[in-house]
């Protein structure tokens, strides 16, 4: 659960987001919108890679800003360039990295990252170079590193915008799959029609907020009318 008490924020005085009042419990939302809306700045508030200029976030009760660590610790992140994720040169240390907040002995380490790697369809790779995957291999294995941390929430920036249609099938297809509150951020329009929520952000604001079919409409809807009016003005 993510709670958005109104929210601002401002890169210097270019005003980024206005008056965001969101209560965020569905089990799988999406944040859609058009290029430079504000979502990604709205996403990384979640977990505090982004102190907003004003109002509050909460995560499960933690206030991200007084909290930023633990708030950290709720909140898992993906983002479209698998690459900037991976920071261990083997499939198998990446996912290990994840793990190394829980301490385990040796034995456990690899016992769990086996499990991993077997749920996510990485385990003939598990000493392979990361670096060296396929694309859609790579955003799995930065999801799999993820949720050994164990996240209760995971937060996705558009993470199969690089991806082939397999691929972003398989990965829309785990995320349906988890126990964890997913808030995905997304072009695709069509891999969010079973979402409980779609909001729809315009220009750092909430233009809708409701079902998968009416918030696609509204913002087809939206973007054509924009359209309309700029040939208009020519
Ligand atoms: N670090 C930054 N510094 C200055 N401006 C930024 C920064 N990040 C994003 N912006 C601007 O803020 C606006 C919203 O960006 P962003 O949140 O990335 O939107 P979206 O994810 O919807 O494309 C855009 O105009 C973008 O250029
Ligand atoms: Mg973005």
């Amino acid at each position: 659960m993510i709670s958005i008490r109104n929210l601002n924020h401002r890169y210097g005085d270019w005003p980024v987001l206005h008056d965001i009042n969101l209560q965020l419990s569905e089990r799988r939302i999406a944040l859609i919108g058009a290029n430079g809306s504000g979502k990604s700045t709205l996403a990384r508030t979640f977990n505090g890679l982004l102190q907003p200029e004003q109002g509050e976030v909460h995560v499960n009760g933690v206030d991200v800003r007084r909290h930023p660590g633990e708030a950290r610790r709720h909140v898992g992140f993906i983002f479209s360039d698998a690459d900037s994720q991976i920071i261990m040169p083997t499939v198998a240390e990446d996912v290990a990295l994840g793990l190394r907040r829980f301490k385990y002995d040796k034995a456990r380490v690899k016992q769990e990252v086996d499990s991993l790697l077997q749920r996510y369809g990485l385990e003939r790779h598990a000493d392979h170079s990361a670096h060296l995957l396929s694309g859609g291999q790579k955003q799995m294995l930065a999801l799999s590193s993820v949720l050994a941390t164990q996240p209760k929430i995971l937060i996705c920036d558009e993470p199969t915008t690089l991806l082939d249609l397999h691929n972003v099938e398989l990965f829309v297809q785990t995320l349906r799959g988890l126990e964890q509150q997913v808030i995905l951020l997304t072009h695709q329009l069509e891999i969010i029609e079973d979402f409980d929520r779609v909001i729809v952000i315009d220009k750092g604001r909430v233009h809708f907020d409701g079902l998968p079919g009416e918030a696609i409409d509204q913002y087809k809807r939206l973007i054509r009318n924009r359209l309309a009016h700029r040939e208009e003005a020519v």
